[in-house]
C-alpha cells in the first residue's frame, strides 16, 4: 500500500510532548500477536507491547470476538460504576482465576483507567487508613506522572517543573552497591525518633523496575520491607503495572515470595488487549472508603472488562502460561548471556520477560536500539540513563519469533560493536522457507497458537457465542 497520510501532520499539530513516535516513527496501521504493520506494508517485531500493556499482543483473536459481540450487541460502553455484566463477569473471574488459587482476599477498586490513577488512590487510601502523610517511594521507581504519583516517582526529567510533597526516597535494594543493606538502612531511619522522616502511611515499591533500569530486588528484602512497614505501621503497596499480568513468570510479581501486600496496583496488561483499565486491589479491612469518595467518569471502562475476563480465562485457568513464560524467559537469559560477551562491561538485568542488557552507556544503547529498529524490531531502553536495552516482548510471542527479535538483537550489537561473529555467540537463525531471516519483508503474518485454538474448541464461555 502506497503511504496516503503525511507524517508531517504529527509534527504539525500534535504537541510536542509526543515520545515514543520519535524513535519510532512509521506510521502503523495494524497488528496482530507480536507483529505491527506500517502504511507502507513493512512488518516489524514488537518487543515493547505498549510498554507492557500488550502482554498477548495484539487483536488477540478471542478478546476482538469477544468485543465484537459485545458492542455489536448494542453491549453498555461507558457506565461509571454502574453494575454491568461485564463487570460482574470480570470480577467473577478474577476471584475464581487469580485471587482464590493463591489464597489472596482482596476487594477491587476501579479506578481511573490508567496506572498513575491507581497509584493516585493507592497512596489515598494509604493516607486516610493510617492519618499520615508520608509515603517512602523508592530510587529509580516509576509510579506515573500525575502529581502524587509523580512525588513517587524518581526520574528527573519526568519530574521536572512540578512540585511535590508528601515522599520520601529510600534507596532500593542494592542502589548503595551489593554490601549496603538498605532494608535496616530504612529500618534504623524509621526506628530512631531523630531520624528526620516523618512516620510513613505507606513504603510503594516495584519488585522489578520497569523504567527504572529492570533493578530487581530479591524475595528476602522484598519481605523484609514488608515486616517493617508493618512493624512502623505503614501499609505496604506493591506496584505490579508493569511486572504484575504475567511479566515476571506468575501472574502477581511477588507470588511465593512469603508476603502480602495491603494494597496491590495493576493497570497495562489487565484489560488483556491494551484498553485503558486501572484498578487497586485493596485488603478488606483497609477497604474504608465512602461512596464515591475517590471517583472519577472512567472508572471501569466496560470494553475493557469484556477483554479482561476472556484474558483471564484463557491464560490463567491453569500454570500452563506461566510454565510457557518460563521456558521464553529462560531462552532470554541464554541469548543476552552471549550477546553481553559483545560488549565489555555490560550485563544482564530483569526477571522472567523483563529482562535487558546494561550497556554501559545511554549513547551506546540509542545506537544499538536505531540499527535494530531499521532491521525490525522495536524495542526500548530504560534506567536513569537509558542505558539498559530492554526486552519487553509479549508473553505470547511465539518462540521462532522470539528467537528472531533476539537474532536481531545480536546482529545490531555485532556491527555497533564492530564484531566479527565469536565461536561461542549462537549462530543467527538459520534462514528456512518457513522462518526467512529476511524478516522486514516476509514475516508470517497469522500467527495461531495452540491456546487459541484450544480456547476457542473448549472454553463454551457466552461472550464467544
Ligand atoms: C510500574 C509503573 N507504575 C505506574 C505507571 C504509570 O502508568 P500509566 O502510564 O498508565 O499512568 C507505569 C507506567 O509505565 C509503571 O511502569
Amino acid at each position: 500500500m502506497k503511504t496516503l497520510i503525511d507524517s508531517s501532520i504529527f509534527k504539525k499539530y500534535e504537541s510536542k510532548a509526543r515520545g515514543y513516535c520519535r524513535r519510532f516513527n512509521p506510521i502503523f496501521t495494524s497488528a496482530i500477536g507480536s507483529i505491527m504493520n506500517d502504511i507502507d506494508g513493512k512488518k516489524y517485531i514488537d518487543f515493547l507491547a505498549a510498554c507492557g500493556a500488550l502482554n498477548y499482543g495484539h487483536n488477540d483473536c478471542d478478546m476482538s470476538r469477544a468485543l465484537l459481540k459485545h458492542i455489536s450487541n448494542n453491549g453498555i460502553s461507558a457506565g461509571l460504576d454502574l453494575f454491568s455484566a461485564p463487570k460482574a463477569d470480570f470480577l467473577e473471574s478474577f476471584h475464581r482465576l487469580i485471587l482464590k488459587p493463591r489464597g489472596l482476599n482482596y476487594r477491587i477498586q476501579f479506578t481511573g483507567p490508567t496506572g498513575t490513577n491507581a497509584i493516585e488512590a493507592a497512596m489515598k487510601l494509604a493516607r486516610k487508613v493510617t492519618g499520615r502523610t508520608n509515603i517512602i517511594a523508592f530510587t529509580n521507581g516509576f509510579h506515573g506522572v500525575s502529581l502524587g504519583a509523580l512525588a513517587a516517582t524518581g526520574n528527573k526529567y519526568n519530574r521536572m517543573g512540578a512540585c511535590f510533597s508528601g515522599v520520601t526516597r529510600a534507596p532500593y535494594e542494592h542502589y548503595m552497591g551489593p554490601d549496603f543493606d538498605t532494608a535496616e538502612y530504612l529500618d534504623k531511619l524509621l526506628s530512631d525518633p531523630s531520624g528526620g522522616i516523618e512516620a510513613p502511611a505507606a513504603i510503594l515499591l516495584e519488585t522489578v523496575q520497569g523504567e527504572g533500569g529492570l533493578n530487581t530486588a530479591s524475595a528476602g528484602w522484598l519481605k523484609r520491607i514488608a515486616s517493617l512497614a508493618k512493624r512502623h505501621g505503614a501499609l505496604l503497596i506493591v506496584d505490579d503495572i508493569q511486572a504484575g499480568c504475567g511479566r515476571t513468570g506468575s501472574f502477581f510479581s511477588f507470588e511465593k515470595m512469603g508476603f502480602e501486600p495491603d494494597l496491590i496496583t495493576l493497570s497495562k496488561s489487565i484489560s488483556g488487549y491494551g484498553l485503558p483499565m486501572a484498578l487497586v486491589l485493596i485488603k478488606p479491612e483497609y477497604d474504608i472508603w465512602e461512596p464515591a469518595e475517590h471517583n472519577g467518569t472512567f472508572r471501569g471502562n466496560t470494553h475493557a472488562f469484556v477483554t479482561a475476563k476472556v484474558a483471564l480465562e484463557k491464560f490463567w485457568g491453569d500454570d500452563s502460561f506461566s510454565k510457557e513464560i518460563t521456558t521464553k524467559a529462560a531462552l532470554i537469559t541464554e541469548r543476552l548471556s552471549h550477546i553481553k560477551k559483545l560488549i565489555p562491561g555490560s550485563y544482564i538485568k530483569g526477571r522472567g520477560m523483563m529482562q535487558g542488557i546494561s550497556v554501559g552507556s545511554g549513547e551506546l544503547a540509542d545506537k544499538i536500539c536505531r540499527l535494530i529498529f531499521k532491521k525490525g524490531l522495536i524495542i526500548e531502553t530504560s534506567g536513569p540513563h537509558d542505558e539498559v536495552i530492554k526486552i519487553l516482548a509479549p508473553l505470547t510471542t511465539p518462540m521462532d519469533l522470539l528467537v528472531q527479535g533476539l537474532d536481531i538483537i545480536q546482529e545490531a550489537v555485532i556491527e555497533v560493536m564492530n564484531k566479527s561473529v565469536p565461536v561461542d555467540v549462537v549462530p543467527f537463525h538459520k534462514e528456512t522457507a518457513d522462518t526467512p531471516k529476511s524478516i522486514a519483508t516476509n514475516l508470517p503474518f497469522t500467527i495461531i497458537t495452540n491456546r487459541n485454538k484450544n480456547y476457542a474448541e473448549n472454553l463454551n464461555h457466552d461472550v464467544l457465542g
